[in-house]
């Protein structure tokens, strides 16, 4: 594809809408949540912020810069710099069929909880809501919504990136904003509020440095801003020269901090209400949030709206890396981005019916495996996305000349570069670094 027919997102905001709209999905609402209450609430909030400011930006720009200046795919991007990096982008094709693998599956629990939500179902008398949640999963709807799902992303991918990604994302974040800013306002006013708001606010530091817990943060901090699989690289090719790359990353960044917190304030609370443990896992927001809702006047509104807001922001995910495998499969391999788009789901439904189809049982580094879908998110997160961020910093800090990445993110000298020479060092040294260390820790090597 010449860059002249390529693609590109319209003005400042709509860059911030989309990457933000990649950022913030599942990850924000569903795994932070569940994972803040495994590893002890403020702790791990802080943790996590940290790990976004000091690992997750620099990567975020580091794959910013690489796009943009590329203007190509994940892998051809990394090719056109140096041939032998393009193995960097490959790792980001196998982590975006790792992610593709299982989240559409989550994503399409949502689905069904909004559609047993809003036809009553969900809140027949004496349900008991994790009994529910297993037949559920033992039952044919999964695939079903599962499938639903990857449609729905589908038809959004095929409209292109303009028409499709841009307008969607658009349209559906700012709507996300509102649904889970009026739910964190509904929920302060539960009785047992105060008390979901201190787990989730007062730090306990001591298990906040424990390895186990940055390893988890900083996996959570790769995950939630879709950093370290080439994703960003993807979408900045089509960001334009003008498009600020500190500011985005900045917004971007904010912006799921900011959702992350509300999803805390959100739920947190609730839980503490409902006497329920937040400890819960990822079936969190399954089991437990019903529980809270039955209680609640017009509950099946009130759920249809929050299971509303997590398909939205899984959606604008879920396009995110669908469109990360059409544009490698589209431009390296000479494909209409229509077949390409084709082939890509395709591929996505099969690895979704290998997760829902087949179960196993091994254990790993004290974790138990019991599908694919704990395959694909451990791997993903916690393997996978920490070595691209790594190898992105080691790529942009060390094998490209420093000016390049000066040079990307002050737009050659158009905007106020003061900042530029710091945010080198930080992905030059300090950010690699501390992945490697928390990985390898995280990994019990040393
Ligand atoms: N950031 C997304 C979320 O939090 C997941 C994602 C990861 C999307 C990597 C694209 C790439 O849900």
């Amino acid at each position: 594809m010449s860059d002249k027919k390529r693609a590109s997102f319209g003005g400042k905001l709509s860059a911030i809408l989309v990457a933000a709209g990649s950022a913030i999905g599942l990850g924000s609402i569903w795994r932070f949540p569940y994972l803040a209450g495994e590893h002890g609430g403020a702790a791990f909030l802080l943790v996590y912020l940290l790990c976004v400011l000091i690992i997750a930006i620099p990567v975020m720009l580091g794959e910013f810069a690489v796009g943009r200046y590329t203007h190509k795919n994940a892998v051809g991007g990394f090719r056109q710099l140096s041939k032998n990096w393009q193995i960097l982008g490959f790792n980001g094709i196998l982590c975006a069929l790792f992610i593709s693998g299982y989240y559409y599956v989550i994503a399409g629990w949502s689905l069904d909880y909004l559609v047993n939500s809003i036809n009553g179902s969900l809140y027949n008398e004496g349900i008991n809501f994790a009994e529910q949640f297993t037949a559920f999963k033992a039952s044919s709807w999964p695939i079903v919504y599962t499938i639903i799902f990857i449609l729905l992303t589908h038809f959004i991918i095929i409209k292109g990136v303009e028409k499709g990604i841009e307008k969607a994302s658009n349209i559906m974040m700012p709507i996300l904003f509102i649904i889970l800013i009026f739910m964190a306002i509904r929920v302060a006013f539960m009785p047992s509020a105060a008390e979901g708001y201190r787990f989730f606010l007062t730090p306990d530091f001591k298990q906040a440095f424990s390895p186990e817990t940055l390893f988890t943060a900083a996996g959570q901090a790769f995950f939630s801003l879709s950093v370290g699989m080439g994703c960003m690289v993807t979408y900045a090719s089509y960001f334009n020269e003008k498009t600020n790359l500190i500011g985005t990353s900045l917004s971007v960044s904010l912006l799921t901090l900011f959702v992350a917190t509300l999803a805390g304030l959100v739920i947190f609370p609730a839980v503490f209400s409902a006497g329920l443990q937040p400890t819960e896992g990822p079936s969190l927001i399954f089991i437990t949030l019903p529980e809270i809702f039955k209680d609640m006047p017009l509950a099946p509104l009130w759920s249809a709206i929050f299971f509303i807001l997590i398909a939205l922001a899984a959606l604008t995910s879920t396009i995110s890396f669908h469109e990360v495998l059409t544009a490698y499969i589209a431009e390296e391999h000479k494909l209409s981005r229509k077949v390409a788009t084709y082939m890509t789901t395709g591929i996505t439904i099969i690895l979704s019916l290998i997760t829902l189809l087949w179960t196993f049982d091994f254990e790993f580094m004290g974790k138990t495996f019991t599908s694919t879908f704990d395959i694909y998110d451990y791997g993903s997160a916690n393997i996978l996305l920490p070595l691209g961020g790594f190898f992105t910093c080691i790529f942009v800090g060390w094998v490209m000349k420093p000016s390049f990445f000066k040079n990307e993110i002050s737009n050659y000298g158009q905007l106020p570069g003061k900042v530029a020479p710091a945010l080198f060092i930080l992905i030059r040294y300090i950010a690699p670094v501390l992945i490697m260390y928390i990985f390898l820790k995280g990994l019990g090597v040393f």
